[in-house]
């Protein structure tokens, strides 16, 4: 067993983790972050560690760099502060969307940043929904992946589900988008999507299944441009959809997003705060719900400390 159990945020989400200790009962350990007039970060840990079983929360948001650098900084801290075991703690992992070679000469970035938080000190990674569940193979270290369908499960369980289909926005969202479907107890149907280039431009060109007077519900791991939501949206209205909401996990909600979602002409879109969506943003998007992760990731670092199963919480 390791010792005491101590809990820090980067500045990247503070309200998450806020919520995230406030489950536990736990208050959040102390530390300060200092940035220099030449745009260098200092870390300092201002409570003694020594020993201690150490988890580290930071999600990705903008700015994405500064975060993640913040983070490694602060691994690094932790652990010539003789910390016994540093959890990165990251609700959204970094770069997850650059996760294969599938272009000559490019990163795998996603690996990449894997292999800069094992450098920094971090003993194990906790996440949710990766954009690939192969992410998780490129550590060496133990990591556990969490998932938001529970939570996304138990809010639309709430609703009228006799007409619903879970409607995949990709061949990618697929798998997860099914047992999203089966925990519903509803049909699924999947869209087929394409991408051109690297214009972030996604179009919706077929869709396999039924959604003729149905209350579709479009499942996905993110919203970044809202691209494929709103062309997922339109390809549901022109095949006969009676209402579109939206479950997705992520709302990254990048460039013009607002907008587009704003076009979309859905009936709800819920997603988590596994990023932080400003009030401007929610005001923006009157047809938001945001859904807590605190007790997901709190319940986690307890089992996690104690030893225990993971994907048994998942079950
Ligand atoms: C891509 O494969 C992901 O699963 C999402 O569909 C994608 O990240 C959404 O991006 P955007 O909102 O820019 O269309």
């Amino acid at each position: 067993m390791f010792g005491e159990m101590k809990v820090f945020s980067g500045s990247s989400h503070p309200d998450l983790a806020r919520g995230i200790t406030t489950h536990m009962g736990m208050p959040l350990g102390r530390l300060k972050v200092t940035r220099f007039s030449n745009e260098n970060i200092k870390v300092k840990v201002e409570e003694n560690v020594r020993e201690a079983d150490v988890f580290v929360i930071q999600s990705s948001c903008p700015p994405v760099s500064d975060h993640l650098l913040e983070l490694l900084i602060l691994i690094d801290a932790l652990k010539f502060a003789s910390a016994a075991r540093i959890t990165a703690v990251l609700p959204y992992f970094p770069y997850a969307r650059s996760d294969k070679k599938d272009e000559a000469r490019i990163s795998i970035t996603a690996r990449l940043v894997a292999d800069l938080l094992e450098t920094a000190g971090a003993d194990r990674v906790l996440t949710m929904t990766l954009h690939a569940p192969q992410i998780l193979g490129f550590f060496r270290k133990p990591a556990d992946q969490l998932l938001a369908t529970p939570i996304l499960t138990n809010y639309f369980l709430t609703k009228d589900l006799s007409n619903a289909a879970v409607v995949a926005t990709d061949a990618g969202a697929a798998k997860f988008a099914g047992h999203f479907a089966k925990r519903l107890s509803v049909p699924m149907a999947i869209i087929d999507k394409r991408r051109f280039d690297d214009s972030e431009q996604a179009q919706s060109v077929a869709l396999i299944g039924d959604v003729e007077g149905k209350d579709a519900i479009i499942y996905d791991d993110e919203i970044a441009t809202g691209g494929s939501i709103k062309e997922a949206a339109r390809i549901l209205r022109e095949l006969g959809a009676r209402t579109v909401r939206v479950g997705v996990t992520h709302p990254v909600l990048s460039g013009r997003a607002v907008e587009t979602l704003n076009s979309a002409n859905l009936d709800e879109l819920v997603v988590t705060d596994s990023i932080p969506v400003s009030p401007a943003t929610a005001k923006a998007l009157p047809f938001l719900k945001v859904l807590s992760t605190a007790a997901l990731f709190g319940d986690a670092i307890l089992r996690i400390h104690g030893g225990r199963s993971i994907s048994e919480m998942m079950d």
